[in-house]
This record gives C-alpha cells, sequence and structure tokens, in this order.
C-alpha cells in the first residue's frame, strides 16, 4: 500500500429536495487500500458511491482521480478510466454462459473489438481467443471455473455476486466499489468474498468498500470512515474506530452491530 491517494474526495454533498443526504465529505482512497465506509442506515454511504461511480451528479465538492477531476464523466467513461462499482441487484446478461458474461465486462477495454468477435468479424478470432483465456481466467480466479459453460440462470445467488466481481474484473479497474457485497451470502460464501476482495487488493486495486456486516469489514478494511446522517464522523484504523466515541454513539441504536466485529 502507498501513501498517494488515487482518489481524492473534496466537500462532497449531496442534496435531495429537503434532505441533505451527503454533506462535506472529504476521503481519500490510497493506491492498494482497502478502505470502509460504515454507519448506520440512510448515512449517505450509497450515494456517496453514487456520485463517485458517476451515477448521480455531486451538489457540492470535488472528485479527484490520480490527480484528474473526475465531474461530468459519464459511468462509461469513468469506468474506462478504471472506476467499477458493483450492484447489489445487477442483472446478468441472461441466456449466456458465465464466461460471456465476463467477456462482455471487457468491453470498456476492448474499444469495440469484442463487438467484432460477438459478430464474427474476420481477424477477430484472435482477440477472441485472448478474450475468452482472459475470461476464463477471472472467472476461476472468482471459484467459477467449474461453471464456466453454464448459463447464467442457473447460478445460485451467491454465484451471481461472484460473477458480478469477475465481471467488473474484466474491465481492469483499478478502483473497485462494493456496496453491501457480502448482503444474502452464506456464511461459507462470506469467506470466499472475503479472500477474494483481499486478493483484489493485493493485485494493486485499490477497494472502497460498504457493509454492514462489522465482522467482515473490520477484519479487511486497512482503514475506515464513518458516516452519519451524511457527514463524515471518524476516520481511522478499524481499532481507532470501534473505540471513538462518536462512533459509539452514532450506533448506540445498534449496539450489536459494532460489538459483533
Ligand atoms: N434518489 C433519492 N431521492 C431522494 N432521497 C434519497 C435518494 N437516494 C437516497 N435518498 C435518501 O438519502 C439518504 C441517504 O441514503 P443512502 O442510500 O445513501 O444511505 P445508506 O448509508 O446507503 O443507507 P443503507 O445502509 O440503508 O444502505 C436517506 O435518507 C435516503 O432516504
Ligand atoms: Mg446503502
Amino acid at each position: 500500500m502507498s501513501n498517494t491517494a488515487l482518489l481524492t474526495v473534496s466537500g462532497l454533498g449531496k442534496r435531495f429536495g429537503g434532505l441533505q443526504a451527503v454533506a462535506d465529505v472529504d476521503l481519500e482512497v490510497r493506491a492498494g487500500e482497502i478502505l470502509g465506509v460504515i454507519g448506520p442506515n440512510g448515512a449517505g454511504k450509497s450515494t456517496t458511491f453514487s456520485m463517485i461511480s458517476g451515477a448521480l451528479p455531486c451538489s457540492t465538492g470535488t472528485l479527484h482521480f490520480d490527480g484528474k477531476p473526475l465531474q461530468g464523466l459519464p459511468t462509461h467513461a469513468m469506468a474506462a478510466r478504471g472506476i467499477m462499482r458493483t450492484f447489489q441487484h445487477n442483472k446478468p446478461f441472461a441466456s449466456m454462459s458465465v464466461r460471456e458474461n465476463v467477456m462482455v465486462g471487457m468491453h470498456t477495454r476492448l474499444t469495440g473489438s469484442l463487438w467484432q468477435v460477438l459478430a464474427g468479424t474476420r481477424g477477430a478470432a484472435k482477440a477472441e481467443r485472448d478474450a475468452a483465456q482472459r475470461a476464463d481466467e477471472l472467472v476461476d480466479f472468482v471459484g467459477l471455473g467449474e461453471w464456466r459453460n453454464a448459463d447464467v440462470g442457473t447460478l445460485s445467488f451467491g454465484q451471481g455476486r461472484l460473477l458480478e466481481i469477475a465481471r467488473g474484473l474484466a474491465s481492469e479497474p483499478r478502483l473497485m466499489l462494493f456496496d453491501e457485497p457480502a448482503a444474502g451470502l452464506t456464511p461459507a460464501e462470506c469467506d470466499r468474498l472475503s479472500d477474494i476482495i483481499r486478493q483484489i487488493s493485493q493485485r494493486g486495486i485499490a477497494v472502497l468498500l460498504i457493509e454492514h456486516d462489522m465482522r467482515f469489514l473490520m477484519a479487511l478494511a486497512n482503514r475506515v470512515v464513518v458516516l452519519n446522517f451524511g457527514r463524515k464522523i471518524a476516520q481511522g484504523t478499524p481499532a481507532e474506530v470501534q473505540a471513538d466515541e462518536a462512533v459509539v454513539a452514532a450506533y448506540l441504536g445498534d449496539v450489536g452491530a459494532l460489538a459483533d466485529a
């Protein structure tokens, strides 16, 4: 992990009508780190992610990725620049195999060639073989190797989550945003997911991770930012934020959440 900021967020704010969902949030994600984002329900975590990924415009504040401003870029341009967000309810492309779904995730990198590949254009055979090989590596990486040729419709919920991660990795991101990736997974699937996120970080990809499962998050995160009512109330190592009075107070209605970690 280095101390160089990959993503710098300053004074970020979002207003929905009369509701200040996010207010004056500063944070930075360093290359190769896992930065956890926690906070009670409605604290503004997902809204913050939406602004970072370009899905929502910011009401206030600035975003810099690799020293360059991010505002105004559409989501697909953000992906091309290296930011990938996984969604809790992302639907895979039905009636395609696991491998083909991952190949579709490469389109931000293949700049058009994948569509030639899928259309069977002459001269595209090598590109297709390379893409299929790379897709297989990613499918193996998330542990879906046995299912590479299976129709995505036959995957379990947990396997669908793993496929989404493989598809996200296919675009070769430098920063991945995970919004509650452990939600709905079995304990064994959570352990597997935790290993995968750790290995993603070891590959040099920075990770921003929102998670309500404190045991899961605190074991993974290098640093944690805490939001409450849209504002950042603390940041530090997992041990520091768990001992922080403002954080404990914010979670008072939900004492079990922090105590579990
Ligand atoms: N599109 C929207 N329009 C209006 N209000 C919204 C919108 N999206 C979110 N909000 C409100 O903004 C606040 C922050 O929501 P957000 O989804 O960011 O919280 P969160 O921290 O992700 O919560 P949770 O832990 O429940 O997922 C909430 O009060 C929510 O109701
Ligand atoms: Mg949320």
